[in-house]
């Protein structure tokens, strides 16, 4: 019998990536998704991609009653994949209640499920943002928590209070949280893709949308910071070694491999990148120049910070694989299918 998995916010950009490795490693999947930030045209790829239609279910996820139905409607779930959440760092500063309700309640009404249905596990969206900026780098797992630089950065070191506190009460729960480092890139078949909402806070998808000619002019957001070039350095990952990492963490989980009931791991690269080598790599990769601007820093962003990977390596059996090459190529042949 196929392992059936709930992937929440899987019309998403990681989701949808993650679902789509999921179908290739045998699983039935159900997405269920707000469309708040995707539309059911990104189903309609997945199905194209993968040669089956996963499951799709429209629902507000931080609506009690919608979820609990879902549930009833859906037994046998075998675990739970939870991306669906808001994720803009700038709209977080702007409308903090929007997320913490989003983000926590939805959260919280999936756990009450897990109890409920004895669903054997959950996997938690997280991110490097939990760190804040951290002291020493590369961050472990162990590096201790900053205060998190937005509203959006807290409801993750919050989710993973959650989790944390839940587990240690509940022996049966089970959880893995993955704290993503910088996700960019697209699916080789360039069918899907990050579709950001509006103007793009991320820098890739500016840079794509810049050399698209849909934004005049790229800004760099700073380069005065104490870096070899001065720009700000992140640990870029392919999204599609992101999904597989989804797959070894679900793997863990349902071969009964954890340690603990509840356990989180960094998923980068374990390799740092300044803004303008990010823009050079995807110039040189895409024989294209981009016009852009030196302006200040953004408020609430980081100096800079890069994973230590060596337990998701050895524990998860996982390691990303593609290089930033493969990444700026991926993301502007989907631009370009956009467009
Ligand atoms: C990367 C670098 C910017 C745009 C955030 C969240 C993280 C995850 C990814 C959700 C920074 C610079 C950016 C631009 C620029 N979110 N930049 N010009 O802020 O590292 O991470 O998004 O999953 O949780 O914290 O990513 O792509 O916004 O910025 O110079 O137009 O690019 O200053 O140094 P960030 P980013």
């Amino acid at each position: 019998m196929r392992k059936k998995i709930l992937v929440t916010g899987g019309a998403g950009y990681i989701g949808s990536h993650t679902t789509i490795e999921l179908m290739a490693a045998g699983f039935d999947v159900i997405i269920a998704d707000d469309l708040s930030n995707s539309n059911e045209k990104v189903v309609d790829r997945m199905e194209q991609i993968a040669g089956t239609r996963p499951a799709f279910e429209k629902i507000n996820l931080a609506d009690e009653a919608a979820v609990t139905d879902l549930f009833n409607r859906h037994r046998h779930i075998d675990s739970i994949i939870h991306f669906a959440a808001y994720k803009a760092v700038g709209e977080s500063v702007a409308k903090p209640l929007l997320y913490y309700k989003n983000n926590l309640l939805t959260l919280i009404l999936l756990l009450e499920q897990v109890k409920k249905h004895r669903i054997p596990g959950i996997i938690f969206s997280s991110s490097c943002t939990v760190y804040g900026q951290p002291d020493n780098l590369p961050v472990t797992e162990e590096t201790v928590f900053k205060p998190a630089e937005s509203p959006y950065g807290k409801t993750k070191q919050m989710g993973e209070a959650i989790l944390r506190d839940s587990c240690l009460a509940d022996n049966d729960l089970h959880a893995i949280a993955l704290r993503y480092f910088n996700p960019v890139g697209a699916h080789p078949s360039a069918l899907i893709g990050e579709l950001p909402n509006g103007t793009p806070s991320n820098l890739v998808p500016f840079i794509t949308q810049t050399a698209a000619g849909i934004r005049d002019q790229l800004h760099v957001f700073g380069d005065d910071y104490k870096t070899p070039d001065g720009s700000a350095l992140r640990d870029y990952i392919h999204v599609v070694d992101l999904a597989k990492a989804h797959v070894a963490a679900l793997a863990r989980l349902l071969n009964g491999k954890q340690k603990s009931n509840y356990e989180y791991f960094n998923i980068g690269t374990g390799k740092s990148l300044s803004v303008f080598q990010l823009i050079k790599e995807f110039e040189k990769v895409n024989a294209i120049t981009l016009n852009l601007k030196v302006t200040g820093r953004r408020t609430g962003d980081i100096e800079q910070i890069y994973a230590d990977t060596t337990l998701a390596n050895s524990e998860l059996g996982w390691k990303a694989e593609l290089g930033i090459d493969e990444m700026m190529r991926s993301a502007w042949s989907w631009q370009q299918k956009i467009r």
